[in-house]
């Protein structure tokens, strides 16, 4: 099958400025990818350009295989949320929802029955005729949310929807918006600042950096697999380490940090400078020496977190974070230990 959405060589410029830049993407029908990236990396830029309210410098974006570059946002059948929800604040909540409707002229009692049923999957139906200053900030997207479904669009863009909200209601949120996701089948393109949302929300997350897109692969790939020193270092937390591959075939490798040589995974040519990434829950530590992948270290910092300590480890000129659980024992500082890992824990970068 095709690509239901694709932006092939796509580049923006604003003035001067490569915003965008030549730019490759396939969504399929029914995913969910977000698009996760450093401020101005040109995510809202993307997200504007396939809701056609901005036009690309160069390049085509399609959909379902039939160019739509040049269509206006009206005739692209996508709904949009945005940070802010945008709701008409003298409108009730039901007016809010059935405005796109009536955009549409689609006909009255038509428009009517479509709006009781979309507040009612998003649990709205008793609240309909409260005006949005008389809702929670949770409550107000989700009517920006149900706007945007109302006229059952093939596609729902979502630019960090859920950033105004606290902590406990975002993640309900989250939950929410990926029920309904698999309930309908919706495909969705969902830019986010936050890693954690991109992780637990996403089929797919597509890493920008400067207008580019650096990986774009499942959370899990994206954290276990890092392909570059900017992705390794954007999700979550990592120990970049420098080291040199003496010995590499397949998806192997063996690197020499200091004295150790330590096997990893990653598809290098020997000879070359390279970086690792080691998570620093991935780090085991124990007293005695470890078959393979070991270093001696020292504790050099504990710090309590909680359900976990932050340990800083240091082998000779190299510092290590590692992530110790509560029931993993005691480590003060100044312990003398070893620190060791599996193979396929550690991900040579490419750059
Ligand atoms: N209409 C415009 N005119 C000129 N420059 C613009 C315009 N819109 C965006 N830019 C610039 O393009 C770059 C990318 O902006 P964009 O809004 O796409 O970033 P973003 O990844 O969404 O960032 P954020 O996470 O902060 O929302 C920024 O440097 C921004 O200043
Ligand atoms: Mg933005």
């Amino acid at each position: 099958m095709g690509a239901f959405i694709a932006f092939k060589n796509v580049t923006k410029k604003f003035g001067a400025l490569t915003v965008v830049d030549n730019l490759d993407l396939e969504i399929a029908k029914g995913e969910f990818v977000s698009l996760l990236g450093p401020s101005g990396s040109g995510k809202t830029t993307l997200l504007m350009m396939l809701a056609g309210f901005e036009r690309p410098t160069s390049g085509e974006i399609f959909l379902d295989g039939k160019p739509i570059t040049h269509l206006p946002p009206h005739r692209r059948q996508m709904g949009m949320v945005f940070q802010n929800y945008a709701l008409f604040p003298h409108m009730t909540v039901a007016e809010n929802v059935a405005f796109p409707l009536e955009m549409q002229r689609v006909p009255r009692a038509e428009i009517v029955r479509r709006v009781e049923r979309a507040l009612d999957m998003v649990r709205l139906g008793a609240l309909k005729d409260r005006k949005p200053s008389q809702l929670s900030g949770g409550q107000q997207q989700r009517v920006a949310l149900t706007r945007a479904l109302v006229f059952e669009p093939d596609v729902i863009l979502m630019d960090e929807p859920l950033g105004a909200l606290d902590k406990q209601l975002r993640e309900h949120m989250q939950l929410e918006i990926r029920d309904l996701h698999r309930r309908l089948g919706l495909t969705i393109v969902f830019v986010t600042h936050d890693q954690s949302e991109a992780l637990t929300m996403s089929d797919r997350i597509a890493v920008f950096n400067a207008g580019k897109i650096e990986q774009i692969d499942t959370p899990q790939m994206v954290y276990d697999r890092p392909r570059t020193r900017f992705v390794a270092e954007f999700i979550g937390e990592t120990n970049l380490v420098a080291g040199k591959v003496v010995d590499a075939g397949g998806e192997r490798a063996v690197v020499r940090v200091g004295d150790a040589a330590l096997s990893v995974c990653g598809n290098v040519q020997p000879g070359r400078d390279v970086s690792l990434s080691l998570r620093p829950e991935r780090i085991r530590l124990g007293s005695t020496p470890a078959a393979a992948n070991a270093l001696p270290v020292t504790v050099a910092d504990c710090i309590y977190h909680g359900d976990h300590m932050r340990l800083v480890l240091k082998s000779g000129s190299l510092e290590l974070v590692a992530r110790a659980e509560r029931l993993a024992g005691d480590w003060p500082v100044g312990t003398e230990a070893v620190a060791s890992f599996d193979p396929q824990d550690c991900t040579v970068l490419a750059s």
